[in-house]
């Protein structure tokens, strides 16, 4: 496992990867995966993510204000939709489902280390949406394994991506768009990325 650039961590969930939410109080540690997340910010580096108030991460994080999101992959399907359909309040999701678990460097969560990449971050802000609740937070630190990594998922990095119900869909291969050049008729003369004035995207 290596620390990458909290910015570079974003790619982690650019793909709308599922992940893991590991969030901790009292010495006890709890895991939810989550498919409503997104990155919000560069500068500083911030994400969001939608939860059921009704959860024990919920309960969690207004107490502490700080969780891991850990990054699964398909080798971990069972134990991802399990910890997705069971809820912390009735079971120890991470003894049940013999998850291994490292201190994180910056935030109380424990790591999922069978995971391939991890955000560490603490709470900035928190809204009620619909029957969620809507919460953006800073990301403090961002580790990859560097097999599964490399400024962006590799192709062997087998994330899921949750279709519904018990439906997932792995990573298929990477596509580089420059290599798909439109046609001259529909180039226009400038792109963002030729023009200083405007910052460049993640
Ligand atoms: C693939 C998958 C993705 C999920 N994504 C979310 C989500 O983004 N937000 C949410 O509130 N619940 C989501 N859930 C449901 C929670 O994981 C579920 O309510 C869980 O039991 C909460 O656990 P807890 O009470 O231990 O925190 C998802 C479930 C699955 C299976």
């Amino acid at each position: 496992m290596i620390e990458i650039p909290a910015l570079m961590g974003l790619r982690m969930i650019n793909d709308g990867s599922v992940s893991l939410l590991s969030t901790r109080f009292e010495e006890k540690t709890n895991v939810c995966t989550l498919s409503w997340q997104t990155p919000l910010s560069q500068d500083p580096p911030m994400v969001g993510f939608s939860l059921t108030p009704s959860s024990r991460s919920h309960d969690f994080l207004r107490q502490t204000g700080e969780f891991v999101l850990s990054i699964p992959d398909a080798s971990l399907i069972a134990e991802t939709h399990f910890c997705g359909t069971h809820t912390g309040k009735i079971v120890d999701k991470i003894r049940l489902m013999e998850l291994r678990t490292m201190r994180a460097r910056r935030v109380s969560p424990l790591l999922i280390t069978n995971c391939i990449g991890h955000l560490e971050g603490v709470v900035r802000s928190w809204q009620p949406i619909g029957d969620r609740v809507f919460y953006t937070g800073e990301v403090l630190t961002a580790l990859v394994e560097p097999d599964c990594f490399d400024a962006g998922w590799k192709d062997q990095a087998q994330t899921l991506h949750h279709l519904g119900g018990d439906l997932y869909r792995t990573a298929g291969g990477t596509l580089h768009a420059g290599k798909f050049p439109l046609p001259m008729s529909r180039t226009p003369q400038a792109g963002l990325f030729d023009n200083p004035r405007e910052e460049r995207f993640l």
